[in-house]
């Protein structure tokens, strides 16, 4: 990831510089021409060598050199924008996948899912100057089963490993330790195109593509889903969530957002993923901190929507979230505890249960969680 990221930094810095060497000289060099043309042209007048009727078209046609000059400039700059991530795309591209499948990868069906966390454990790799030198444990000893339609919420201190269990079930990278099985096969032996068809991840920092709004809802879908859906169930869709744009929506789902659109605030951009992710009608939906940037209303707004869809859909679920209030109505509560205060060999689940009320009498880092937040379990 480290090297992506560093293609994509070197793409921003490397239009700032191009933008600053080549687009900003060329249009000052457009203006200042068009001025010296103009005084050269007024001494000329003013010495009797040229006519002031000559001078008018000389203007215009200055004027007119200035504009196409400024319009090339801008043309030179659209490409210097699109470059980089033209560059980034196509090393993107040529990427080897870090996964091999077996010629006899499970193929899932649009079955319910469930999802079983046999002794997971994971460690990264911490790197320094591009040498690894050590491996950091962030998980361990978790073992707990999403059954169908179950909707699980994972509770824990930052920095507990809850986003990493997100990755390891999109099987970003494989655990170093236990197994993740779904519908009973080990997540290494099923298709990794077949797993990812049929979930749904709303991740902790949301972002839109470049594009129309209906491009970015319906990004996660597949061609087949895609012909089929129509702009009214993306319209139902988005006034459940309260997605609603008002009057920026001047081209209705077809306003471009983004750099070269109408801009979005995070909360925005995150409802525009919840609804994109509740689109695709997944069989499993992931969910890492879904409404921590919007406000209380509309977080109450977008959680209803979202617990409606997962019911009606019955989709399996991992709720991350700090906010209490988002996962009262859970099935089953895991709470983690920081990977630091564990013994070896010691499980990290603090405490799991199915009554939100015992969770909050047995499990001392949710009390911790939930006094913070002035949340109180009384009957
Ligand atoms: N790619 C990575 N390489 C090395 N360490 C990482 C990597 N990603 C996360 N970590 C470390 O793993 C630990 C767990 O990170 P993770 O993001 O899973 O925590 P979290 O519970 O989601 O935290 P938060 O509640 O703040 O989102 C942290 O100490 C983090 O620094
Ligand atoms: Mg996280």
């Amino acid at each position: 990831m480290d090297q992506e990221h560093a293609v994509a930094l070197n793409g921003n810095r490397e239009v700032w510089l191009t933008y600053i060497r080549g687009t900003i000289p060329r249009s000052l060099l457009a203006g200042c021409s068009v001025t010296l043309v103009g005084l050269y042209a007024g001494w000329c007048v003013w010495n009797k060598t040229m006519t002031v009727s000559n001078l008018i078209p000389i203007l215009t046609w200055a004027g007119m050199a200035s504009q196409q000059m400024r319009f090339l400039a801008r043309t030179e700059r659209e490409i210097n924008w699109c470059t980089p991530s033209l560059k980034s795309l196509r090393h993107a591209l040529g990427l080897q996948s870090q996964f091999t499948e077996t010629a006899q990868a499970e193929e899932l069906d649009d079955a319910c899912v469930e999802i079983e966390f046999k002794d997971l454990g994971h460690c990264y790799d911490h790197k320094r100057n591009g040498q690894t030198i050590s491996p950091v444990t962030v998980l361990s000893g978790l073992s707990f089963k999403i059954k169908p339609g179950q909707k699980v919420a994972c509770i824990g201190p930052s920095g507990a490993g809850k986003s990493t269990i997100t990755r390891l079930i999109q099987r970003y990278m494989d655990p170093t330790k236990g197994s993740i099985l779904i519908n009973g096969h080990d997540l290494r032996d099923i298709s990794l195109r077949s797993w990812r068809r049929i979930i749904g991840y709303i991740p902790q920092q949301s972002k839109v593509f470049e594009g129309t709004l209906r491009d970015n809802l319906l990004y996660g879908l597949s061609a087949q889903q895609r012909a089929v859906i129509s702009d009214e169930e993306i319209l139902r869709t988005m006034s459940l969530l309260r997605v609603d744009f008002g009057s920026r929506l001047t081209h209705g789902l077809y306003t471009r957002v983004g750099r070269n659109g109408m801009k979005l605030s995070g909360g925005e951009a995150q409802r525009i993923m919840i609804c994109a992710a509740i689109l695709k009608r997944p069989k499993f939906m992931i969910i890492d901190e879904a409404t921590s940037s919007l406000d209380a209303e509309n977080q109450a707004a977008v959680q209803s929507g979202i617990d409606q869809l997962l019911t009606h859909h019955e989709t399996s679920a991992i709720i991350i979230a700090h906010r209490l209030s988002t996962i009262k109505r859970c099935d089953l509560f895991v709470v983690l505890k920081p990977i630091d205060s564990l013994s070896p060999g010691e499980s990290q689940i603090e405490y799991i249960g199915s009554n939100l009320e015992d969770v909050f009498k047995n499990s001392p880092i949710f009390n911790r969680l939930a006094e913070l937040e002035g949340v109180r379990m009384s009957a």
